[in-house]
């Protein structure tokens, strides 16, 4: 594919490596920086001869650019973080059919990420039952993150809730009494240079099950992103990365059965 990346920095600068090494082509990089990038702003005419766009940008300019992937029909991978307050706007743009014209976005694009939130959330339903096994989370960041719980622990202790038959809270501050068997409990660790890690442990009085994501580095968003663009291929709406992963997990129980 001929893809177009908006946002030209970490993140941008690892979507153009996986996109490469996936044997994609890389027609220009959009960023207002003057030292990142080959355009400073996105337009319809800049994506004449691409089929895609990958973004990891800032969030202001989510909307507007929404609808310049919309008018030139193009397929759109979103990962930019922080515009919840303009989905529902960017949806409004996808609403009527348009070919080519797709977007996918989320604000976790690992495919290993999501593939926990999924297992987690099978073994809260499948443990759940079983009274003697109790769940609980923790997550581990770098010193420099800005929030906690991260948005991923949050994503995955919702599906955790939604899936378990006894939980239906979740509790992320600390807890100065015993916790109540209706509340999940969520706790996070900041220091050092930890690049992310998330755990879900259902835990007996004889045993501990615990399923642990790990992130090491940046790429495993960028080839999310990238395999997100290729699976856009032939589609046309709104997607969201839980909509993709989904669909991936089907594929290989299908291909299992
Ligand atoms: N969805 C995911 O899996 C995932 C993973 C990592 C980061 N992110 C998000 O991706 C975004 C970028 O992260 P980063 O670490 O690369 O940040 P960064 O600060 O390194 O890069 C952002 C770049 O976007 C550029 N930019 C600003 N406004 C722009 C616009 N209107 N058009 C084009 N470029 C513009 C900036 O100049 C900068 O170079 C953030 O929102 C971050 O939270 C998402």
């Amino acid at each position: 594919m001929k893809v177009l990346i908006c946002g030209y920095g970490r993140m941008g600068q690892e979507i153009e490596a996986a996109l490469l090494s996936r044997g994609h082509e890389v027609t220009a990089r959009v960023d207002p920086d003057p030292n990142r990038g080959d355009a400073r702003s996105l337009s319809a005419e800049l994506l004449n001869g691409s089929d895609g766009v990958i973004e990891f940008s800032l969030p202001g300019g989510v909307v507007t650019n929404a609808a310049i992937y919309y008018s030139a029909g193009v397929a759109a991978v979103v990962g930019t973080t922080g515009w919840e307050a303009d989905r529902d706007a960017v949806r409004e743009i996808y609403h009527a059919e348009k070919a080519g014209a797709a977007l996918l976005y989320g604000s976790n694009f690992s495919i290993g990420a999501n593939l926990f939130r999924v297992m987690s959330e099978f073994a809260a339903q499948i443990i759940g039952p079983i009274q003697d096994y109790d769940v609980m989370m923790f997550e581990k960041h770098h010193s420099g993150k800005q929030d906690s719980p991260s948005g991923t622990a949050i994503t995955v202790a919702e599906s955790v809730l939604n899936a378990h038959p006894r939980k239906n809270r979740i509790v992320t501050n600390r807890l100065d009494r015993r916790i109540e068997p209706n509340e999940l409990h969520l706790a996070s660790l900041r220091g050092g240079s930890v690049p992310g890690t998330h755990s879900v442990e259902f835990d007996s009085p004889a045993d501990t099950i615990s399923i642990t994501h790990t992130a090491r580095n940046r790429g495993g968003f960028a080839l999310g992103a990238v395999l997100g663009l290729e699976w856009l291929s032939g589609r046309t709406g709104f997607f969201s990365v839980e909509e993709f992963i989904e669909d991936v997990v089907a594929q290989a129980r299908r291909t299992h059965d």
